[in-house]
């Protein structure tokens, strides 16, 4: 899981790259590197993040108008200049940068060695240095080298090559890990995600599966593996790069938070209307008619994309009365799932790039399962094969820790879970309409927490220290405290466990103590009651308690520390509003502890490796 960034063209390479790379560092960031071709390949290449590639690169700078650039997150070999990339031939001829994982790097490796290679690091991706060469000794030809090495790997990979030989030229190929190719004039760019080269240009080729592409300054040619040329659309990125910039925040994560109204007002723009009595869905399909070729629905991701699953799964079991399935995406592939051509499938993701999330959809569709893709990354590998997509429309989310694409994928549970009730006839016509009207005001609604940040900015003062968080809630309540703890723990670093309120009688009560804080979540009002005595439980047993519950409920004074109060709403809406509070409290509490709020230790926002 790392950064890569290449450039073609008549300027000077570096600064281009390391631009690039600044806005790939959320990808990986414990080592970076350049290699650039004047006259020879220059390489430049540190452990640490980007500003210790800049320092290195201002005592030794490299000129050169082609070049190739990455931000790396170990996976095979510790963070360490050597195993940083690009990595290199023996003869320094040949420069080569990847992302993702050569699966069976050490058989070939073991080959290469029996033939003389000399390797130098840890990595996987060194296999790939030295299998280009060694086709490349056999007939000078380094894109039929390219081609016939990659045939050769097993994983995934996003590769980008210069070698001294074609001075004018950049050689990029994926599988299964992204990348993009950028059109200039008079330059041409390869990057992993989009806003790496969106201040150039605005046309770029996705680059498919097991395509390999040769860019020079003029031309981009891309070929499959028999070397046959493949036409592609352009595709013409219309958001702006400033949407990539943190606007005056001093973190993209309270950036993102603060962009949720908009999100949701855009998520609901073309899906309801106010004078029309039904959810439209453009490119998904849940009318009754497909419905009913059903027995079963799946829905499966990873991580906070899961999470927001759980809130579906709850919506339409509860609205549709139909049984949902939700499944962690890495558990859900080898579990020899029951699936087949009459399960519906949804996968939610972020990135669209999931590896796990990925390979699930990949497994479900050769069963025949009908996989609806509910992605954020408009293009992204999960966009492109899933049958139908819904995107979530937040824009590129840049913090690690997901917020708004978060509130993007629970809104699109609502979404879904109304339109297969509707479908079914499960509610009726004035009850579409009350919940039409409460997603309408979401907004607002979110608007108004967000109004009241310094009050959550003060409790996070007075409970930074705090050893053990516990997030406790009932039914859909429980569903978002599972979003909440995890926020904490990944931006924090604070030990957070969620439990089902119910559940903390069987056993972990026993932890809690003075130092415990019990976040306890009352967004449900059929189960206030319930949870207020579970509160009051813990609050026994000496731990502080801060409530998240609806104006107008408040008893939960008379037992809780703190109360945030969430405006009063419809019980399905809850807990994209419920989450709000959460998600300024993890924050702040990460800002008073001096955390990396951006990029956490340990994380890279995007997980295109299992
Ligand atoms: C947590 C977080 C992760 C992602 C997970 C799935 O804040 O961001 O848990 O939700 O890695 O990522 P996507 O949604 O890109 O598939």
């Amino acid at each position: 899981m790392c950064g890569i960034v290449g450039y073609v063209g008549e300027k000077q390479a570096t600064p281009i790259l390391m631009d690039g790379l600044k806005s790939l560092e959320y990808r990986g960031y414990d080592s970076a590197g350049v290699a650039v071709y004047d006259n020879g390949l220059n390489l430049v290449k540190t452990k640490g993040r980007l500003v210790e590639l800049e320092k290195r690169l201002e005592e030794f700078p490299v000129t050169g108008i082609v070049g190739i650039g990455h931000t790396r997150w170990a996976t095979h070999g510790e963070p360490s200049e050597i195993n940083s990339h690009p990595h290199m031939n023996e003869e320094s001829s040949m420069a080569v940068v990847h992302n993702g994982i050569i699966e069976n790097y050490m058989e070939i490796r073991d080959d290469l060695l029996a033939k003389g290679h000399v390797f130098v690091s840890e990595t996987d991706t060194e296999v790939a240095v030295h299998l280009i060469e060694h086709y490349y000794n056999q007939n000078q030809d380094l894109l039929d080298a390219v081609i016939l090495a990659i045939k050769e790997l097993k994983g995934s990979y996003a590769l980008g090559v210069i070698h001294e030989d074609y001075p004018n030229q950049l050689i990029a190929a994926r599988k299964d890990s992204p990348l993009v190719l950028g059109l200039g004039e008079g330059e041409n760019f390869i990057a992993s995600d989009i806003p790496a080269i969106l201040k150039y240009t605005r046309n770029v080729y996705l680059l498919d599966d097991e395509e390999v592409a040769v860019l020079t300054k003029d031309s981009i040619t891309i070929y499959d593996l028999y070397r046959d040329v493949v036409t592609k659309d352009i595709f013409k990125v219309t958001w702006d790069v400033a949407a990539a910039e943190k606007d005056g925040y001093e973190h993209f994560m309270m950036k993102e938070i603060m962009e949720q109204p908009k999100v949701i007002k855009d998520m609901l723009a073309s899906r309801i209307y106010d004078d029309v009595d039904e959810v439209r869905l453009d490119n998904v399909d849940l009318s009754k008619e497909k419905l009913s070729q059903y027995s079963k629905i799946y829905i499966v991701a990873c991580g906070t994309a899961y999470y927001s699953g759980l809130v579906g799964k709850s919506l339409i079991e509860r609205l549709a009365r139909i049984p949902v399935i939700t499944e962690v995406a890495s558990e859900f592939r080898y579990s020899d799932p029951i699936i087949d051509k009459n399960t519906l499938m949804i996968v939610i993701s972020q990135s669209g790039e999931t590896a796990d999330t990925l390979a699930a959809l990949r497994l479900a569709q050769a069963a025949g399962t009908h996989v609806i893709g509910v992605v954020n990354a408009v293009g992204s590998t999960i966009a492109r094969e899933a049958d139908d997509v819904l995107y979530t429309l937040a824009g590129p989310e840049i913090a690690v820790a997901s917020t708004k694409a978060y509130s993007a994928q629970v809104c699109a549970m609502y979404l879904i879970a109304t339109k297969i009730a509707m479908a079914y006839d499960k509610i009726s016509i004035e009850e579409f309409r009350i919940i039409r009207n409460e997603l309408f005001m979401l907004p607002s609604k979110i608007k108004s927490i967000l109004d009241k940040k310094d009050q959550l900015k003060a409790l996070a003062e007075k409970y930074a220290d705090s050893k053990n968080v516990f997030y406790i809630g009932r039914g859909l309540d429980f569903a978002v405290s599972m979003e909440g703890a995890l926020k904490i723990k990944e931006i924090a670093y604070l030990h957070a466990e969620p439990y089902a309120a119910g559940e903390l009688k069987h056993g972990p009560i026993a932890l809690i103590e003075k130092s415990t804080l019990l976040v306890g979540l009352l967004a449900q009002e059929e189960f206030y009651d319930k949870t207020i005595s579970n509160i009051k439980e813990v609050k026994a047993r000496g731990a502080k308690v801060l409530a998240i519950a609806m104006e107008g409920k408040n008893s939960v004074e008379k037992v809780a520390d703190d109360v945030f109060y969430i405006p009063r709403t419809h019980w399905m809406i809850a807990p994209l509003l419920a989450n709000i509070p959460q998600q300024l409290f993890a924050y702040y509490i990460a800002c008073a502890l001096g955390r990396d709020v951006d990029k956490p230790r340990n994380l890279a926002k995007s997980v295109t490796v299992e």
